[in-house]
C-alpha cells in the first residue's frame, strides 16, 4: 500500500473549559511524505516526539488537523471510505491491551467473524497466522490470552492482525519486551510478508542495531517534524543526528567504518560480527602469503 501525507499537521484538542480555553500544542506539524509500497520503514525519534500519533493518522484513529492523507491515491476520511482503513494492521505500543477473548482462539479469529467464512477456513487461517508467530497451534487455542507471558499475549496481538491480510502493517514499538529468540522470529516473519505480499511494514523502534539490520528506510522524528528520512546507514552514521538524538553509533556501522578507513570493508557499508571477522581474517592470510 502506498500512503502520501500532504500538509499533515496534529494538534489534540483540549476538550473546551468554560473560560480561558488554553493552546494545545502541535504535535505533528506540517508533514509531506510519501511512502512506496513494499517498504520497511522504521521510525525512530525521543519519547514525546509524535511517533505514536503519526501512526495513528495512517490507521484513522486520529485525522489530521490539517493536510490529508491518502491510502492508495485515496483519502479515507473525505472520501467517506473508511472501510479503507481495514487494510492497515495496526499493534499498538502495548498490544496486550488488544485481548479480549476467553481464549487465544477466538482472539484471533474475531477480525475474521465479519467475512462469515466456513468453520474450517477460519481454523486453517487461525493456525497459518499462529505458525507464522511462532505459538504452536494445539498448545495455545484454548488457553486463555490474560494467563500468557508478556511475549506470548504479544504474539498472539500480532497473529490477529496477521490473520487479516492487511495491506499495510503498523508497530508501534513490537519488540520491546520481547527476548532475542521472539525478536528474530518477528522479523523473520515481517520480512516473508514483506517479500511474498509485498506488505508494507513501519514500525517505531528505539534499537538502533534492528533498524540499520531490518529498515529500508528509516524516519527520525523530532518534535513533530521528520528530521532525517533516507538509509538508516546513512542517518545513523552521521554525527549531527546522533547529538541530536543522544544516539550512539550502531557497532555494525562503526565496524565497517573502522574498516573501511584501513582500505577493508569492500563497500559494505554495515557488518555483522561475522562478515566482519572473515574480512580480517582474509587480510591476515593475504598479509602471511605476502610476508612469505
Ligand atoms: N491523547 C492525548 N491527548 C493529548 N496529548 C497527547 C495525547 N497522546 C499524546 N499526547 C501528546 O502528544 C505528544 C506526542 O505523543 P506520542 O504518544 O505521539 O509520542 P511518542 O513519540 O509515541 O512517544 P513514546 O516514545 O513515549 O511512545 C506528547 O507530547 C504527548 O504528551
Ligand atoms: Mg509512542
Amino acid at each position: 500500500m502506498q500512503i502520501q501525507l500532504s500538509g499533515v499537521s496534529f494538534i489534540y484538542e483540549k476538550k473546551k473549559k468554560k473560560k480561558a480555553a488554553t493552546l494545545a500544542p502541535t504535535v505533528l506539524k506540517q508533514l509531506n511524505l510519501t511512502i512506496h509500497s513494499g517498504e520497511m520503514l522504521a521510525v525512530a525519534g525521543k519519547s514525546g516526539s509524535g511517533k505514536s500519533t503519526f501512526l495513528q493518522l495512517l490507521k484513522g484513529f486520529l485525522s489530521p488537523t490539517t493536510g490529508s492523507v491518502l491510502l492508495d491515491g485515496v483519502d479515507p476520511n473525505t472520501s467517506k471510505r473508511p472501510e479503507l482503513f481495514d487494510q492497515v494492521g495496526f499493534i499498538f505500543q502495548y498490544p496486550e491491551h488488544q485481548l479480549f477473548a476467553t481464549t487465544v482462539f477466538d482472539d484471533i479469529a474475531f477480525g475474521l467473524q465479519s467475512a462469515k467464512l466456513p468453520g474450517e477456513i477460519v481454523e486453517q487461517r487461525v493456525r497459518k497466522a499462529m505458525e507464522s508467530v511462532e505459538l504452536d497451534y494445539e498448545v495455545f487455542k484454548d488457553r486463555s490470552p490474560f494467563e500468557l507471558s508478556g511475549g506470548e499475549k504479544r504474539r498472539v496481538a500480532i497473529a490477529g492482525v496477521v490473520v487479516l491480510e492487511p495491506k499495510l502493517l503498523i508497530l508501534d514499538e513490537p519488540t520491546a519486551g520481547l527476548d532475542l529468540p521472539s525478536r528474530t522470529a518477528l522479523f523473520e516473519l515481517l520480512h516473508h510478508m514483506n517479500k511474498n505480499q509485498g506488505l508494507t511494514i513501519i514500525w517505531v523502534s528505539h534499537q538502533l542495531d534492528e533498524i540499520v539490520s531490518h529498515a529500508s528506510r528509516l524516519l527520525a522524528l523530532q518534535n513533530g517534524v521528520f528530521i532525517a528520512d533516507g538509509s538508516p546507514e546513512a542517518a545513523l552514521s552521521d554525527p549531527v543526528l546522533l547529538e541530536a538524538f543522544g544516539w550512539e553509533e550502531p557497532s555494525a556501522l562503526v565496524v565497517s567504518r573502522l574498516l573501511g578507513q584501513l582500505g577493508l570493508s569492500a563497500g559494505n557499508t554495515k557488518l555483522s560480527p561475522e562478515e566482519a571477522a572473515a574480512i580480517i581474517a582474509a587480510a591476515l592470510n593475504q598479509h602471511e602469503i605476502i610476508a612469505k
